[in-house]
């Protein structure tokens, strides 16, 4: 146990992936944890896997209307939360040429726009001790083909880990990322890439990964479970590469 007993976290996106292995480990650490998602159903439907402890909010993170009654929402399941993962997300690739208004909007609305009033609107619920992490990506280390703007959108959220960290130190609310390498969800589902276009980045990233593996979410969850609890005290403004090895630029 990570000593999240009496904790509540709410981890956006929490409904397939990254963000639902999360909120298995942190309830199994004790914590009561709501999730989001784009789909009624989805929700409702992973809510009810996760169990009692568990509650669910239909928000749309790329939405300015849903990011701005999200507070309102959580604040009619709890007084406060002390852990935020904002993993909602996915990555959309395309060649320079290809990339249109639609494909930039749609990633920086949900990354950048979405992670950043996550976090304004849920603040005023996190308490002195409280725990925020984003979830950032090793494709901002890396010049990767088809991903200019997932990446700039992940290197966004990167910065947003120090500025926050910067303004709620003072508070005593830590920030702090995850980076995921490779790891084995629905990713690809909304990805704009063909199975053979999947099967060729798999190629690619495999060799690359020193475990020579994809991650599975439950790996990347217990990252999140550590910054999220007691343990990480004195970790603020950084990102844990989950990653398996991947080679990075420094
Ligand atoms: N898998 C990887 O290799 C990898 C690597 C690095 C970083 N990441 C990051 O990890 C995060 C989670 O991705 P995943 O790999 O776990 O993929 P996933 O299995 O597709 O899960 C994505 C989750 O995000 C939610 N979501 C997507 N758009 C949303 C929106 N507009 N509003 C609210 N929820 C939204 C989805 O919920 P609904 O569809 O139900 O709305 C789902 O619960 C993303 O930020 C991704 O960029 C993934």
């Amino acid at each position: 146990m990570s000593g999240l007993t009496n904790k509540t976290a709410l981890v956006t996106g929490g409904t397939s992936g990254i963000g639902k292995a999360a909120a298995r480990d942190l309830i199994a650490n004790g914590a009561t944890v709501i999730i989001t998602g784009r789909y009624a159903d989805k929700v409702a439907a992973t809510v009810q896997e996760l169990g009692e402890k568990a509650h669910g909010i239909v928000s749309d993170a790329g939405n300015m209307q849903d990011l701005l009654l999200l507070g309102k929402k959580v604040n009619g399941i709890t007084p406060h939360i002390d852990v935020l993962f904002v993993n909602a997300g996915f990555g959309k690739y395309a060649p320079i040429e290809s990339i249109d208004e639609t494909h930039f909007d749609e990633q920086f609305n949900v990354l950048v726009k979405g992670t950043l009033f996550t976090v304004q609107q849920l603040l005023p619920l996190m308490k002195a001790g409280s725990s925020i992490i984003l979830n950032t990506s090793i494709v901002t280390e890396v010049g990767l083909q088809n991903s200019a703007v997932y990446s700039a959108a992940k290197a966004a959220v990167q910065s947003f880990v120090k500025s926050f960290a910067a303004e709620l130190g003072p508070r005593n609310i830590r920030v702090n990322a995850v980076s995921p390498g490779p790891i084995s969800t629905n990713y690809f589902d909304r990805s704009n890439l063909t199975a053979e276009q999947v099967q060729g980045m798999t190629d690619w990233v495999l060799p690359q990964v020193s475990l020579a593996r994809f991650g599975q979410p439950a790996e990347v969850a217990k990252a999140v479970t550590f910054l999220a609890s007691d343990n990480a005290s004195f970790m603020h403004g950084t990102e844990m590469y989950v990653d398996g090895g991947f080679p990075r630029i420094k």
